[in-house]
């Protein structure tokens, strides 16, 4: 036999082996770089436990993303604000809001509800227990220490990448990437939902765009969602400084954001 054949087919099993594995990796890549769904998670909004508001805090309170997000200019995450950032402000707001049908009577806010019990400081419970363990309704209340105050709220996570992917918020936003170019107009939603698609494709569209100076802005205007370029002149001035100053991982940069 081992005549017959030439010496290398006995390596031929390594051989095909090699061969499989990179054109399998080749037919992945070539896949996800030009035709990988841009709508993958586009859209996705889940439901919170609490009804927070950012177009109410944002758009119309006009609080600065950093107030809540304190993380996003100096570290990889961006980080969920703790309850006790909330209850600066809401152990003192007022509650109540006018019955439509009765203007005498007022209404707890619904929206306020988790607010107002699960996460105060204290909470009025019934002042006496029945002997079957249940509220005696009639006891009247009393106000006690709410084992709940400040415990960290179960928040539904949006945006998520592979665990292979590196991300880091702080290199973007110093940079004078807006949070708007990869989550779009939050300061105008009530509920956060996936506006673009972090895919692979969306990060090199960007950092391929040396033309349009990788899309960043003055560095103190990144949390102004709104914000435009007041004149020609300033932007092109801009562009310029950017492509002499930022040079963001390209295509062939596999391991900058796959480490
Ligand atoms: C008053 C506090 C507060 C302010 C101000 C605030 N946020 Fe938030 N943000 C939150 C809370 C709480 C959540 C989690 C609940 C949710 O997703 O709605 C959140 C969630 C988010 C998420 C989704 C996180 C995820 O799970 O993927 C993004 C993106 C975000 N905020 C961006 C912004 C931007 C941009 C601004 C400024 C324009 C801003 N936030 C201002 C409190 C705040
Ligand atoms: C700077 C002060 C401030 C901070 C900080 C703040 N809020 Fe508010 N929040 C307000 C005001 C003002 C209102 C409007 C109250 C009203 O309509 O009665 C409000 C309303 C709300 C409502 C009711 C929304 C509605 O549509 O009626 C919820 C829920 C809420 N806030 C949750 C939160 C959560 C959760 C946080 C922390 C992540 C937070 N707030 C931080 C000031 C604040
Ligand atoms: C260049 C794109 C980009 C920019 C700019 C950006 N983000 Fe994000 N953000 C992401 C990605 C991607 C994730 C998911 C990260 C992950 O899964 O590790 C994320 C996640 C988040 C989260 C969820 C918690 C966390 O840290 O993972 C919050 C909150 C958030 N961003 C807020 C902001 C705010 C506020 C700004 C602007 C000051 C901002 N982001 C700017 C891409 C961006
Ligand atoms: C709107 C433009 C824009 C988008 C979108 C964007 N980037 Fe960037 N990226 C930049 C700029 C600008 C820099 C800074 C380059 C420099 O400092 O030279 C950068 C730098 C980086 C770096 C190198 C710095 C570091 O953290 O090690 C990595 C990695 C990176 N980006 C990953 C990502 C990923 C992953 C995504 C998609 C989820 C993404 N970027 C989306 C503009 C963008
Ligand atoms: C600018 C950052 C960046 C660079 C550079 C980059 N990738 Fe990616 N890659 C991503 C992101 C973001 C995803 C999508 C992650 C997700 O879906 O959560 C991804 C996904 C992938 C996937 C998974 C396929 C899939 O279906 O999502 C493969 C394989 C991959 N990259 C290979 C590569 C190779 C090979 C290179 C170099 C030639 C490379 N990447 C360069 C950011 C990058």
């Amino acid at each position: 036999m081992s005549n017959i054949f030439p010496k290398w087919v006995d390596r031929m099993r390594e051989v095909l082996a090699v061969a499989t594995i990179g054109g399998f990796l080749t037919v992945v890549f070539v896949v996800n770089t030009y035709f990988s769904d841009e709508n993958l998670s586009v859209g996705y909004t889940p439901t919170q436990p609490i009804p927070f508001s950012h177009e109410l805090h944002v758009g119309q309170l006009n609080l600065d993303c950093r107030y809540c997000h304190t993380n996003v200019e100096r570290s990889q995450h961006a980080t969920v604000p703790a309850m006790s950032v909330c209850m600066g402000c809401h152990q003192k707001i007022k509650t109540d809001i006018t019955d439509p049908d009765d203007k005498q009577k007022k209404l707890v806010n619904p929206k306020l509800a988790a607010l107002l019990t699960k996460y105060q400081a204290e909470i009025e419970v019934p002042a006496k227990i029945n002997p079957d363990n249940s509220p005696d309704k009639n006891s009247g209340t009393v106000k006690v220490a709410n084992p709940d105050y400040l415990k960290p709220v179960p928040w539904v996570r949006v945006h998520k990448l592979a665990d292979y992917v590196y991300f880091n918020h702080a290199v973007h936003v110093k940079q004078g990437v807006s949070c708007v170019e990869c989550h779009g107009r939050v300061d105008q939603m009530a509920e956060v939902g996936q506006q673009k698609s972090l895919s692979m494709k969306f990060c090199l569209d960007c950092h391929r765009d040396s033309t349009n100076g990788f899309n960043t802005r003055p560095a103190d205007k990144v949390t102004d969602l709104a914000w435009t370029w007041p004149n020609d002149a300033a932007k092109a001035a801009h562009i310029l400084e950017s492509q002499k100053k930022l040079n963001p991982p390209k295509d062939k940069d596999c391991s900058s954001c796959h480490r």
